[in-house]
């Protein structure tokens, strides 16, 4: 029973604490109690609470807009709230879908995504995403994705071209006038634990959408906010998406919140038409995107952008010095504070444990009983196996705080895992 949370610290009723190196589900960006943001939800809850978006516009919608707008790596951003990561890639494929409807590419509309993608829970982001246990009581519900091989360069030797073509010859064989969208996670996150793609691939993969009229959806919602070092992960590569979407960190868990952000030309497209046919009661809430603003401002006042990318080596080394030579470790990656331990049952052929071995929950609940959240990765390889444990600790974690979340991980991987 958590009963307090301060900074990177998390305390139960029973006053065991447990450092967060987990920030929830990924999510606590700027920790927990923050002073700005008690005085930030309190005042807009004494000033306006809530009005609906199809009646009124509100100031911290408008203020939210002016200080996120500049950060988004989209042209002319326009930017649409809703309540979490889940609704923010339902929102982003139907504007897709209404985008092309309003030029009058009625056909287009399959949506391609990734092996191993998290998109969210809800049918269709579940349904682009390609986690087999989430999945399986629904499948009759899904099966309208099209899928594209994972980006990771720890388990697929492919390069940015062969990726490429690969999504070339998709759109090619389902006809690009019945392609609306592709979609993927700049860094793999909840599923392939910070799997990173060959050099050039982002840039690559955009060429092919542009050229085929396909929309381009980076979901940032694990990695936007500064977790990779970057605002947003795509700047890493220079590349700017039709349409981003945003969630956990940008409330940092303070409200409930998840953003698509897409460009300007597309909204006005969609307006003028009237084809974005679309809303939820809590859409624009004048306390998320109070909350959202505020917490720009913190990442921006404590410069976490770059304390991200300078303590996501810190753990790169710290986790490679400690692990890297156990038996069963696989790999040590990630980008800024998002870094994850793929763990194998045999480092030759990379093999991984059988899924009843239970290795990541196992290393989870080690990690618990010695006071550290870790988020544990259960089907790292493909979606279906594989055992990873990503941390992600809020970004103002301290120096001395994130050797401590390492040595007890470390403490933990070794508890369960004999050489
Ligand atoms: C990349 C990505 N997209 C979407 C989601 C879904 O977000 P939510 O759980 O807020 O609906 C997640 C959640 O883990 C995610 O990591």
């Amino acid at each position: 029973m958590a009963v307090h949370a301060d900074g990177c610290t998390i305390t139960a009723a029973d006053g065991r604490s447990w450092l967060d190196g987990a920030g929830g589900a990924i999510a606590c960006s700027i920790g927990h109690g923050r002073a700005e943001l008690v005085a930030a939800v309190s005042d807009q809850v004494a000033t306006l609470d809530y009005v609906h978006a199809t009646q009124f516009e509100s100031a911290s919608l408008h203020d939210l807009a002016e200080r996120l707008g500049p950060l988004v790596p989209v042209d002319d951003v326009r930017i649409f709230p809703v309540s979490g990561g889940s609704e923010a890639n339902e929102s982003a494929f139907k504007l897709a879908r209404s985008y092309h409807v309003a030029r009058g590419d009625l056909d287009r509309h399959v949506v391609i995504a990734r092996s191993g993608a998290y998109h969210g829970n809800s049918r269709g982001a579940l349904d682009a995403s390609d986690r087999a246990a989430l999945r399986a009581g629904y499948e009759p519900w899904l099966g309208h994705t099209s899928r594209v091989p994972a980006a990771n360069r720890y388990r697929d030797a492919r390069s940015a071209a062969d990726h490429a073509n690969e999504l070339d010859r998709r759109i090619v064989e389902l006809g690009p006038e019945r392609v609306a969208a592709f979609v993927a996670e700049p860094v793999a996150g909840a599923t392939l634990a910070a799997a990173l793609p060959p050099d050039g691939y982002w840039p690559a993969m955009a060429e092919v959408c542009r050229r085929h009229g396909v929309l381009l959806i980076a979901d940032e919602v694990m990695t936007g906010f500064g977790r990779t070092g970057r605002w947003f992960a795509v700047d890493h590569w220079g590349v700017r998406p039709d349409i981003v979407t945003a969630g956990k960190g940008a409330s940092s868990g303070y409200w409930p919140l998840g953003l698509m952000m897409a460009r300007g030309d597309i909204a006005d497209t969609v307006t003028e038409h009237g084809t974005f046919v679309h809303g939820f009661t809590w859409s624009h809430h004048p306390i998320g995107a109070r909350v959202a603003a505020a917490v720009v401002d913190v990442i921006e006042r404590d410069g976490l952008v770059g304390r991200a990318e300078q303590l996501g080596r810190r753990a790169q080394a710290a986790l490679t010095d400690d692990l890297g030579d156990h038996a069963h470790v696989g790999d040590v990656r990630g980008l800024g504070l998002l870094r994850a331990v793929e763990f194998v049952a045999d480092r030759t052929t990379t093999a991984p444990f059988d899924r009843s071995e239970r290795v990541a929950e196992r290393i989870t609940a080690a990690a618990f009983e010695r006071g550290l959240t870790v988020y544990p990765c259960t089907s790292a390889v493909d979606g279906r196996v594989g055992d990873a444990i990503l941390l992600g600790p809020p970004l103002s974690v301290t120096d001395e705080e994130l050797d401590l979340m390492i040595e007890r991980l470390v403490g933990a991987v070794v508890d369960v895992l004999a050489e």
